[in-house]
């Protein structure tokens, strides 16, 4: 039976989307972008945004879906095999949905202040850290066009430390995994789809690009909470 037949209410709606029950099992839903697809252009075309949005999250979410199904069943079954042979399924399709879901929060079309600078405490937190906004962009641009096959660029907050800090992760592995302290401020997805149908191969391009569409705004919200 299709996942989506035997969905019957909505539980819950969280950051990450909505969350639904399915046989005692929680399960995720496609979140809405807050713009339209076209509302970042020129920076990211809305062609890629809707298939990126679309596509890639939802056979995310779909996969994700699926493996917690497994996963409950197998769990029900006292199957440790099937429950461990499930855990690279999960780490990737639920980073994948962890992962787009900040990433779609962390851009804003121009019109609603995308791109323009962080203020407040993080504006000069960032001053501390990295001598300048212009610094920290270039150190993340590197970095991101560092990072060999696909992944993701973030501005973290270690939120014990209080400190901010660059980081990349490998796939869709979510920031958490270098460190269960670390908060996603802005993640950039280096993932060929994210750039390749507007920018073909030039990922140094779509790095440059993507800072008029930033949504600092989002950032600094998530940096006063965390630190509050
Ligand atoms: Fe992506």
């Amino acid at each position: 039976m299709a996942l989506r037949t035997v969905m019957t209410k909505r539980t819950f709606a969280g950051c990450l989307g909505f969350r639904q029950q399915l046989r005692g099992v929680q399960t995720f839903s496609l979140p809405d972008l807050p713009y339209d697809y076209g509302a970042l252009e020129p920076a990211i075309s809305g062609e890629i945004m809707q298939i990126h949005h679309q596509k890639h999250h939802q056979t995310y979410i779909t996969n994700y879906n699926k493996a917690l199904e497994q996963l409950h069943d197998a769990i029900t079954k006292s199957d440790s095999l099937t429950v461990a042979k499930l855990q690279s399924a999960i780490k990737f399709n639920g980073g994948g949905h962890i992962n787009h879901s900040v990433f779609w929060k962390n851009l804003a079309p121009i019109r609603e202040g995308g791109g323009e600078p962080p203020k407040g405490s993080l504006g000069s937190v960032i001053d501390t850290n990295f001598g300048s906004l212009e610094a920290l962009i270039q150190k993340m641009n590197a970095e991101g066009a560092a990072l060999q096959g696909s992944g993701w660029v973030w501005l973290a907050l270690d939120k014990e430390l209080k400190r901010l800090a660059i980081e990349t992760t490998s796939n869709q592995d979510p920031l958490v995994t270098k460190g269960p302290n670390l908060v996603p401020l802005l993640g950039i997805d280096v993932w060929e789809h994210a750039y390749y149908l507007q920018y073909k191969n030039v990922r140094p391009d779509y790095l440059k690009n993507i800072w008029k569409v930033m949504n600092w705004k989002y950032a600094a919200e998530v940096y006063e909470k965390e630190c509050s």
